[in-house]
């Protein structure tokens, strides 16, 4: 079943907020797909904090800890903008898992494997928003746009950080070799 046939029914018959039907579904169901990957993404992030161990552990379980925070938050934004646009949020953990493009993570146990899974889930993330902003500003939903785009220079900031800890990882590898 597509995302599509998850949406097809409005949660109202008030047009409160005087959006063409048709130009929202765009949006809706991109917002979908965003809550699909936030969901699958802060469940990979509960799995590392977790499962971190070794010399990095004090400083990423507690990243990890931020960033899942941070996700959780998101989630629930995500879907009450689904709501007041009048549509109903998937909501079941096996849509969750059919629809994402973020791909749930094995049990890792390399810190480097752990942040270069975060930084691949963020570019898919990145990129849901970007097609979920393109979509919003077709139909004139400043809201959305608002919204998705702050949580998208966010999350690029949030890479940008986890890229140079990364970098520095392969510096201490290419000095230890
Ligand atoms: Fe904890």
């Amino acid at each position: 079943m597509k995302i599509q046939d998850k949406i097809n029914q409005s949660v109202s018959t008030i047009n409160y907020l005087g959006y063409s039907e048709s130009d929202l579904l765009d949006t809706v169901n991109n917002l979908n797909q965003l809550l699909a990957n936030y969901h699958v993404y802060y469940q990979n992030l509960r799995n590392f904090h977790w499962n971190i161990a070794g010399r990095s552990f004090f400083d990423l379980h507690e990243k990890f800890e931020l960033l899942y925070n941070d996700a959780r938050e998101k989630i629930d934004e995500i879907a009450e903008r689904i709501l007041t646009l009048r549509h109903h949020p998937i909501s079941r953990l096996t849509d969750y898992l059919n629809f994402s493009t973020v791909k749930e993570s094995k049990i890792l146990h390399s810190d480097t494997e752990m942040v270069s899974t975060i930084l691949k889930d963020h570019k898919e993330i990145i990129t849901t928003m970007r097609t979920t902003i393109e979509s919003a500003g077709k139909a004139g939903d400043e809201g959305t746009i608002d919204m998705v785009g702050g949580f998208l220079a966010n999350l690029e900031k949030q890479s940008w950080m986890l890229d140079a800890w990364l970098q520095n990882q392969d510096d201490k590898v290419s000095k230890e070799s």
